[in-house]
């Protein structure tokens, strides 16, 4: 059996820096294995504008390591649709570099109270996007009291991606962060211009593993973890070798004790090792060879963007993550913490 595996550099097409100390605290560890990250805009309050989007690019910039690995890491920067977001504004944003928009429907997730809260309201800046070829990034549940938590993937499905894909079916759509098998089965039989993205936790852990001794506030992200036949029907996408499954990690740094307080945020840190942990997901499926295309090719392709030049190698051997990292003045309690991974990235 190989011991090390190098692939093209990778990006991550899904990924929360937060600003300042935390930014500074996070951003070095996606540098070090990323080539580029899609930065998502749920800052508060939200980067709703170009001239946001650049201000928060610069500051990026100004965080990454002055030299080594992640030196020349590059952000791709989005923008937070909300219901009034001006569509002559999608050109601007397109001449400034800016990659795409995220769609949070009102109070689905960390920092949404400013989302969509009806999808009609955007069609004119979504026209807008699908003719200057900016890309709609959804978070893909609806938030209606009376859905079921594990039923609102399977609603959004039914309820806005339908009808988006019938209304505009030029614009490119990245069904973020999926967590079911309905889910997946939309995207594989869906044509081109829809693709998703998959996180390590959704790979990795089933919704048991949230209960499993006592309350485990680490594994608490939304959209929330689902059943076992959920996880399998994902690692199956992951290593079909199907293009539009792509790597995205939804890394999403909370200090710790507000993670481990009553009305706990929501959101995963993998950026410390996500790179291992996908490779631990591809390994256990006997899908080693498919990683590359997964972390390193489907999403650049499907963005329209270059492949990364340079590797990153990986090896097989055993290491124990930290317990908690430095995050400013608080801690933060990466996925795995403290635990043994199989799988080392060594450059
Ligand atoms: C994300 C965050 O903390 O910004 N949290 C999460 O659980 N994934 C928001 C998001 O992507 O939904
Ligand atoms: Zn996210």
């Amino acid at each position: 059996m190989s011991t090390t595996l190098s692939l093209t550099r990778p990006d991550d097409w899904h990924l929360h820096l937060r600003d300042g100390d935390a930014l500074r605290a996070v951003l070095p560890h996606s540098a070090r294995q990323f080539a580029r990250a899609i930065v998502m805009p749920n800052l508060r309050p939200p980067v709703t504008t170009t001239a946001l989007a650049l201000d928060y690019r610069r500051r990026i910039l100004d965080a990454r390591p002055h030299e080594g690995p992640g030196a020349d890491f590059q952000p791709l920067m989005t923008l937070y649709l909300t219901d009034r977001t001006p569509p002559d504004e999608m050109r601007r944003a397109r001449e400034a570099g800016i990659v795409a928009l995220k769609l949070y429907p009102a109070g689905a997730t960390t920092n949404s109270d400013a989302g969509v809260t009806d999808l009609r309201k955007t069609y004119a800046t979504l026209e807008a996007m699908q003719r200057e070829g900016l890309l709609l990034l959804v978070h893909g549940e609806v938030t209606d009291a009376d859905i079921d938590l594990f039923d609102r993937e399977a609603v959004f499905i039914e309820r806005v991606m339908q009808p988006l894909r019938r209304d505009f079916p030029e614009l490119k759509v990245v069904f973020e962060h999926l967590t079911t098998r309905e889910g997946a089965q939309y995207v594989q039989a869906a044509d081109r211009y829809t693709a998703a993205t998959l996180t390590p936790q959704h790979l990795l852990y089933n919704r048991n593993a949230i209960f499993l001794n006592g309350l485990q506030p680490h594994l608490y992200c939304l959209p929330v973890l689902k059943g076992e036949e959920h996880r399998r029907a994902l690692v199956q996408a992951a290593v079909s070798g199907h293009p539009r499954f792509f790597l995205g990690t939804d890394s999403a740094p909370h200090a710790a004790a507000l993670k481990e307080q009553a009305g706990g945020h929501a959101g995963c840190y993998s950026a410390l090792s996500a790179l291992e942990l996908y490779a631990e997901v591809f390994d256990a499926a006997g899908a080693l060879d498919k990683l590359e295309a997964f972390a390193s090719f489907h999403g650049a392709d499907f963005y329209g963007l270059p492949r990364n030049r340079g590797t990153v190698t990986l090896k097989r051997e055993p290491w124990q993550l930290p317990q908690t990292v430095p995050f400013g003045e608080a801690t933060l309690k990466p996925l795995r913490g403290g635990e043994t991974l199989a799988w080392r990235v060594v450059q």
